[in-house]
């Protein structure tokens, strides 16, 4: 059965510029097979006259805008938000790899597993592209959670068969054995993806990182998801491990990882080589500015990735990163923005911030049409938002003139509170 939403309604044109109405009005229906979708969308003057059948929920003061999605952010890490280390690699060894060696366990795995979604829709956040561990444990009890919440999600088992430690360290050919095992069994399963996951180069050897690549062509509509170029003395490390390589980067090509729907984490220490080479690739970068800062690795290079004209979107990368809150960071890549700048001005524009945490993160995952907005086909994930959620927000959002205006008051003083519910698409028997 069709439903209709009546609130403020904010959606995105194909490129990327927002679009908003005050008055505005969301239908959802069940497709062929009963997912929801949205099958109209616009102002309720404009779209009402069509659908006079439709019963309305009326939701006034709300804004409905596209569930948010978070391009790489690690489920394991929930726990260590906020640990304090030097930088990446220290934090790697003192707090990652301990935290995630638990997750062995699937009792522990399936505990997280709840905490972490239960966070992330409080959030707001629909979509996440989102590491689990070198163990299969932690990949099953990810889909289990995320099959149940009908969520379109993205999870892959972590490769790392070198340069780790006892208990996250795993086994070249039972890693490759495992990966192929859990794509057969959970990729396109209801709403769900995999990601062929090697942790980053320097702890795969090139067996791992070349049978990660040959599944990667065998199974060509999965991910890849990884990290890159995202500390200096990972930079060097990765250097000295594959000297043949033109850069960091170009080990992955050299192993058949980047394509379209090829995700690599922070991309800081790039050259335009490396730019150009991701946009030749199709392949995306993850931004994760409140991790960047959080761990002093660096500054993504907003100009330098739109000069080149490559793909890219936003993501918390939870537990480098700071926050579950879109909002967060989104802020954080407004002030990175700023500061990598040569030109004087402002950053980033508050609606395209918001492109980049949806529309834009969809189409950066080849998911476009499909989450990430709430245009005619797409399924009907979205959160409603309460502007007037604290009392400061419900002064600064009244008093903003337009909506890049309002837009910036939710991301500069926005997090949880904001969102008020996210309305996931749900498949009902016709
Ligand atoms: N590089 C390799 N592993 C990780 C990780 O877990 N987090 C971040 N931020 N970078 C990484
Ligand atoms: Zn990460």
């Amino acid at each position: 059965m069709k439903k209709a939403y009546r609130a403020a309604l904010l959606r995105f044109d194909p490129e990327g510029r927002a679009l908003y109405d005050e008055d505005g009005l969301l239908v959802v229906g069940p497709d062929t097979e009963g997912r929801q979708r949205v099958i109209d969308a616009g102002s309720h003057a404009a779209v009402a006259p069509h659908h006079v059948d439709v019963a309305v929920t009326d939701l006034p003061g709300r804004i409905l805008a596209p569930g948010f999605i978070d391009m790489h952010i690690h489920f394991p890490q929930t726990d260590i938000i906020g640990a304090p280390s030097e930088g990446l690699l220290p934090w790697l060894e003192n707090y990652t790899f301990p935290a995630e060696s638990r997750f062995a366990d699937p009792a522990h795995s399936a505990e997280v597993a709840e905490v972490f979604f239960d966070e992330l829709m409080r959030n707001g956040v629909t979509t996440s592209l989102t590491f689990a561990t070198s163990h299969p444990a932690s990949v099953t009890a990810f889909f289990e959670s995320a099959q149940k919440r009908q969520l379109r999600m993205i999870t892959g088992k972590v490769l790392q068969d070198r340069h780790s430690p006892d208990g996250v360290r795993d086994n070249t050919e039972q890693s490759l054995v495992d990966t192929e095992t859990l794509i057969r069994r959970w990729h396109n399963v209801d709403r769900l993806g995999y990601a062929i996951t090697p942790r980053f180069a320097p702890t795969s050897t090139d067996a791992q990182l070349q049978g990660a690549g040959e599944l990667a062509a065998k199974y060509s509509d999965t991910w890849i998801h990884s990290h890159v170029a995202e500390n200096k003395d990972e930079v060097a490390w990765a250097r000295e491990l594959f000297p043949q390589a033109r850069s960091y980067l170009d080990v992955y090509t050299g192993f058949g990882l980047m394509r379209e729907r090829a995700v690599y984490a922070h991309c800081i220490h790039f050259d335009d080589a490396d730019r150009q080479l991701m946009r030749e690739t199709k392949t995306a970068s993850a931004v994760s500015p409140t991790s960047n800062l959080f761990l002093g690795s660096g500054f993504f290079d907003f100009e330098g990735a739109d000069r080149v004209d490559y793909r890219y979107g936003l993501a918390s990368d939870v537990g480098g990163g700071t926050s579950f809150s879109p909002f967060a960071t989104m802020l954080a890549a407004y002030y990175v923005g700023r500061e990598g700048q040569t030109k004087p001005g402002v950053s980033i524009a508050p609606s395209q911030l918001w492109w980049r945490h949806t529309g834009g993160a969809a189409r950066a995952l080849g998911l476009e049409g499909v989450v990430g907005n709430l245009q005619p086909g797409c399924e009907a994930d979205f959160v409603v938002i309460d502007p007037k959620a604290t009392p400061l927000l419900a002064r600064k959002t009244a008093l903003a003139t337009n909506l890049e205006e309002l837009l910036f008051a939710m991301i500069v003083l926005g997090d949880d509170r904001l969102i008020e519910r996210a309305v996931i698409s749900q498949a009902l028997p016709n």
